[in-house]
């Protein structure tokens, strides 16, 4: 066991464990990390005159009209208006997609765009066309609460996200539940645990100095247990999402939202 392993799990196990939960957080007690964030970073994410996130919703303004493929259409070639198109959209995702055959989420959704309808080539993930664009289409729910479901295309998706929750990974062998429904509330290095409810999705997190989607967030946890992180654009992370998105169910969608 390294020395930093020992340092960890130390830190970990001193929290008094709670009763366990029999599943999830009771609706009555789902809370966005927002209610854990100080006044000064609470206004940075109301204030949309210094959200630094609304740079990224300019740039996806932009992104929306840039003609693209052999035909040169843009997403407000199809789509006309976002706040019109947009709107309630990212409030539901992630969805089956028919054609596909999978469940896809609001960046896999774009690049599906992409390639079906402007025959061109998938934006990276994690890129700032990819990151403006799902900024922009989340903003057009902001304030709505989250109504995702699990259809009986998505079930499969939704309990696979369910299972990796509940699974102890990496050398903490710790499982996503034992912080974010065992432990919310309780600090952890001097940092309080968030339900973990993928309320403010793209955000833009102080400690990168920029905009990230909920994968490369899933990712900085999978890190910190000490496992193997899935590739940014891989299935398991829109599992996952599913599974969040429904567990936060009647929270308000924030994007975009902003984060320590
Ligand atoms: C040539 C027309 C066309 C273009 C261009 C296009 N889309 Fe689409 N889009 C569609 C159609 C049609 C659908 C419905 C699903 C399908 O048939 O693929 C759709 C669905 C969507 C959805 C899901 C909406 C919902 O209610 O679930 C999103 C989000 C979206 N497009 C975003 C974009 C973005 C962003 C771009 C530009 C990068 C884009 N689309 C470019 C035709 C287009
Ligand atoms: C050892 C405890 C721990 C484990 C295990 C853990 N997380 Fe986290 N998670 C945190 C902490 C602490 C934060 C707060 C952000 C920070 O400062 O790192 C966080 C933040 C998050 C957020 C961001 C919430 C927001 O408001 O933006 C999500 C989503 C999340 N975790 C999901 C997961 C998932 C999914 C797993 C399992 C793959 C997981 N976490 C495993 C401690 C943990």
């Amino acid at each position: 066991m390294s020395v930093r392993r020992t340092v960890l799990a130390a830190v970990f196990f001193s929290l008094a464990a709670p009763p366990l939960l029999a599943e999830g957080i009771a609706p009555a007690d789902r809370r966005s990390s927002y209610d854990m964030m100080s006044a000064d970073t609470q206004r940075l994410q109301d204030d949309e005159t210094l959200n630094p996130g609304m740079l990224w919703v300019l740039d996806g303004e932009a992104a929306w009209e840039r003609k693209a493929g052999p035909e040169g259409k843009a997403c407000a070639s199809c789509h006309a208006d976002p706040a019109v198109s947009m709107k309630g959209v990212a409030a539901r995702y992630p969805v089956f997609d028919r054609a596909a055959g999978r469940v896809v989420n609001i960046e896999h959704r774009i690049n599906l765009c992409r390639a079906r309808h402007q025959q061109t080539t998938p934006l990276a993930m994690e890129s700032k066309e990819l990151l403006a664009l799902s900024t922009l289409i989340g903003l057009q729910s902001r304030g709505q609460p989250i109504i995702t479901e699990v259809s009986p295309q998505s079930k499969a998706s939704y309990e696979a996200g369910r299972a990796l929750f509940s699974t102890r990974l990496g050398q903490l062998d710790l499982a996503c539940q034992h912080c974010h429904d065992e432990r919310w509330g309780r600090k952890l290095a001097g940092v309080p645990i968030p339900q973990a409810h993928p309320t403010g999705y793209p955000i833009y997190r102080l400690e990168w100095q920029a905009m990230g989607s909920l994968a490369r967030r899933l990712r900085n946890c999978m890190i910190g247990m000490r496992a193997e992180p899935f590739a940014l654009e891989s299935q398991e992370y829109v599992d996952l999402e599913l599974y969040l998105k429904v567990r936060a169910q009647g929270l308000k969608l924030e994007t975009p939202g902003v984060r320590p």
